[in-house]
Parts: structure tokens; C-alpha cells; sequence
């Protein structure tokens, strides 16, 4: 631990002492002091005598460094912020500025996000690897699911955090919202990493595994899916602006945010947390409830976002947009369905694709009611109630707490 006591010795010589307590100094006192410091901080700039000629190119460098230019560079105004000049997107407020805060969730779910910080090597993989070895741990139909959903998963995260930090992160103007989406993005890595600790741990074929998006349909139409929401977008030279591009980025959020982290990860969640329900590869499974408690958050921070961009930006939010935002989550229901049938042409752990196809249905009636849209999918239920237990926010609360205890002691993961 970091002791800075260390750091104040022999300090009494050079340090003031404070002639009134912080923030009560007389304004001709700190006008003294700031001609003062301006002053010092010029005469630092003089060459002299002990600099190497390396270090007076530099203060010379310096002499040519025009402020007004680089502080013109900067996104957004050079005023002071006003929370009013605050906007999801196209914003000219000044965007290095994280507050006044406008967007409060999206600074509290920073603030569950840090909270909810885990790595995968935290997880105890023993057991999963004997049942992976074993040549009767695991059935055919059990182990097609755990080689497909780690197929899929781990080049599905990368996906999310590519298009996070190449295109979401540079066209959301607002500071607190970034701050979020570097957690997520740093999340996201985290869970690629758990794919691949996985897949080492268990001595899979990594070229197999991780190129199943290429080679295996009912994964890459998901991936490619995808990535037609990105293409255009993750172009450097694309900038929000007009009804055109705020439309296009618009339904990049509701591709990723609605579809792919609200509907395309739940037939794989769901089958790899039934397992785990039935003690067999409990690491995997564990690695995948973690993974489960973050996704729900990224879930719930993009609904949030797409619903203030409709709020602030009505005019996108027409019978056009509605409907194309309808098409999408039944678009990504319908492929998700069809995943489903691929990894389980049998029913397995207690489940089964019609199974799989209600839940599915019941999430997208979910997703579509989230950003305001009609269900599609009249009275379709939950055959899995317990999913929604792990979700449970209070469950949620809960877990947090624990867990921040846990990871700030060093200590190892309990499930107590
Ligand atoms: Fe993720
Ligand atoms: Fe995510």
C-alpha cells in the first residue's frame, strides 16, 4: 500500500503555510500569487548553464507552441459548461469537462460498473477441466454446447468493444456517458479474456474456437449481422448531424445495445448458466454469471441512451424509425432462434429450442417495450424464471456489495 508519509518529510522547509484556509483566500492574494506562479513558470523555460543541448531544444520547442491553436483543437466551446448545453449527441458543450453532470444513471452505472470489477483468473477452473477431460463428463449434445457458445462469445465481445471504441465512444458527445463506455469497454476486454481462459484451461483447439464465426453459419450470420450496423458508422470520416447519419447511428445503438447484447447473447447465457445449475462446469458457468451481471448493465445504459436520443432528437423517432427498429430486434429474434436449434438439435439439461424459442420471444417483447415499441410476440412467456432471478437487481445490490468487500481485501471469490 502506498504511504505517503514518506513523501511529506523534510517538506516544512519549502511549503507555505497556508495564511487562511482553502478557498477563503482575499482576491488580491491570489492575484499576487497567480503573477507570481506565471512568473516562476516562465523563468523555468531559461536555458542555463547544467542543461544538455537535448534539453534547451526542448524549452526552445516550447518557445514555438501556439496555446490558442491546440485549445482550438479541442472538441466542444472553451466556455465554462452549463448543464443545459449537455446532449447525447452533437453537443458543442466543451466535452473534456465530466461535470456538472446532466445524465446521472449513466455516472451512478459508471460508478456499479467499477464496483462490479472481477477477472477470470479469480475462477477456479479445476473441475471443469476434469469434466472436460473425462470421456464421460459431459454428453455429445452438452459438449456441442459448450464449444459453440465459447465460439461464438469469444469473438462476439471483441465485436461490441470494437464498435464501442471506433464508433459508439467518438459519436456520443457527452462526457459522463464516455466515462461509461471506457468502463464497458474495459469490460468487454474482461470477457474476452474469459472466452480465452476458458478455452485455454480446457485445452480446447483455440484456431477452431475462435474462427467459428467464420466457419460455423449459425454463428457468423449473428456476427455478420452485426457488423452491417458498423461498417458505415466505424468510418473515421462519418459524423453525426443530419436526420440521416443521426438515424444510421441510431440504429448502430439499438443493433448492438437492443440486439446483440440484449438478445444474441441470451440462448448461450442461458444454456451455460443450466448447466452450472446442474454442477457441471461450474467454472465456465461462474465465469458466464459474472459476465451475465455486467452484459445486463451495458444492456441498460444503451436503453438509456437510445431513449435520451429520442427524447432530445424527436424527429428521428418516426413511423419509418419505429419500424425499422421493430425489424431489427425480430430480425436478431429470428437468428437467434435459429441458434438455438443449431446447438440444441436435441433437448438437453432440461431444455429444449421450442423452450429456448418462448424465452426468446418473452426477451424481445422486453427489448421492444424498453424503447417504446409494441410486443410482436403476444403472450409469449418465460420458461426460464430462473434467469430473471440471477438478473434480479436487488440480487444485483447485492452481489455488488460482497463483492467490492472481496476484491478490495485481495481475498478469493466466495458464492456464500
Ligand atoms: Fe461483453
Ligand atoms: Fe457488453
Amino acid at each position: 500500500m502506498l504511504n505517503w508519509e514518506e513523501f511529506d518529510k523534510d517538506d516544512d522547509t519549502t511549503t507555505a503555510k497556508p495564511v487562511q484556509a482553502a478557498g477563503q483566500q482575499a482576491p488580491a492574494q491570489t492575484e499576487r500569487l497567480d503573477s507570481e506562479g506565471d512568473a516562476l513558470a516562465h523563468d523555468a523555460r531559461a536555458v542555463d548553464a547544467t542543461d544538455s543541448a537535448a534539453v534547451a531544444r526542448a524549452k526552445a520547442a516550447l518557445n514555438e507552441l501556439d496555446i490558442q491553436e491546440g485549445l482550438d483543437d479541442l472538441e466542444g466551446s472553451s466556455a465554462r459548461v452549463h448543464v443545459g448545453d449537455k446532449q447525447m449527441i452533437n453537443a458543442r458543450a466543451d466535452l473534456n469537462q465530466l461535470v456538472p453532470f446532466k445524465y446521472d444513471w449513466a455516472w451512478q452505472k459508471y460508478l456499479d460498473g467499477c464496483a462490479n470489477h472481477w477477472m477470470p483468473q479469480e475462477v477456479n477452473m479445476n473441475a471443469d477441466i476434469a469434466t472436460w477431460k473425462s470421456a464421460d463428463g459431459l454428453t455429445e449434445d452438452e459438449r456441442r454446447i459448450v464449444k459453440r457458445n465459447l465460439g461464438f462469445f469469444s469473438t462476439a465481445d471483441s465485436l461490441v468493444a470494437n464498435n464501442l471504441v471506433l464508433a459508439v465512444y467518438r459519436l456520443i458527445t457527452n462526457p459522463e456517458c464516455r466515462q461509461y463506455i471506457l468502463r464497458q469497454a474495459f469490460e468487454e476486454a474482461i470477457h474476452t479474456h474469459a472466452y480465452q481462459y476458458c478455452i485455454e484451461s480446457l485445452g480446447m483447439d483455440e484456431g477452431e474456437i475462435f474462427n467459428m464465426y467464420h466457419e460455423i453459419p449459425s454463428v457468423a450470420k449473428k456476427a455478420s449481422w452485426g457488423l452491417k450496423y458498423t461498417r458505415s458508422i466505424s468510418d473515421p470520416e462519418f459524423k453525426t448531424g443530419t436526420p440521416e447519419t443521426d438515424r444510421q447511428f441510431l440504429k448502430n445503438l439499438i443493433a448492438y445495445y437492443c440486439v446483440l447484447e440484449g438478445i444474441f447473447f441470451y440462448c448461450g447465457f442461458t444454456q451455460i448458466l443450466s448447466m452450472g445449475r446442474r454442477n457441471k462446469m461450474t467454472g465456465t458457468a461462474e465465469q458466464f454469471q459474472y459476465i451475465l451481471r455486467d452484459e445486463s448493465m451495458h444492456l441498460n445504459f444503451g436503453i438509456d441512451m437510445i431513449n435520451q436520443i429520442k427524447i432530445e432528437n424527436p424527429h428521428l423517432w418516426d413511423a419509418q424509425m419505429k419500424d425499422e427498429a421493430t425489424q431489427m430486434i425480430l430480425q436478431g429474434t429470428q437468428l437467434e432462434i435459429e441458434y438455438a436449434r443449431d446447438t440444441m438439435p436435441r433437448g438437453v439439461l432440461g431444455m429444449n429450442a421450442a423452450m429456448m424459442e418462448d424465452y426468446l420471444k418473452f426477451i424481445a417483447n422486453r427489448r421492444l417495450t424498453q424503447i417504446g415499441l409494441k410486443e410482436e410476440y403476444p403472450g409469449a412467456t418465460n420458461p426460464f424464471p430462473w434467469m430473471s432471478e440471477i438478473m434480479d437487481l436487488k440480487k444485483e445490490k447485492n452481489f455488488f456489495e460482497t463483492r467490492v468487500i472481496e476484491y478490495q481485501t485481495g481475498g478469493a471469490l466466495s458464492w456464500d
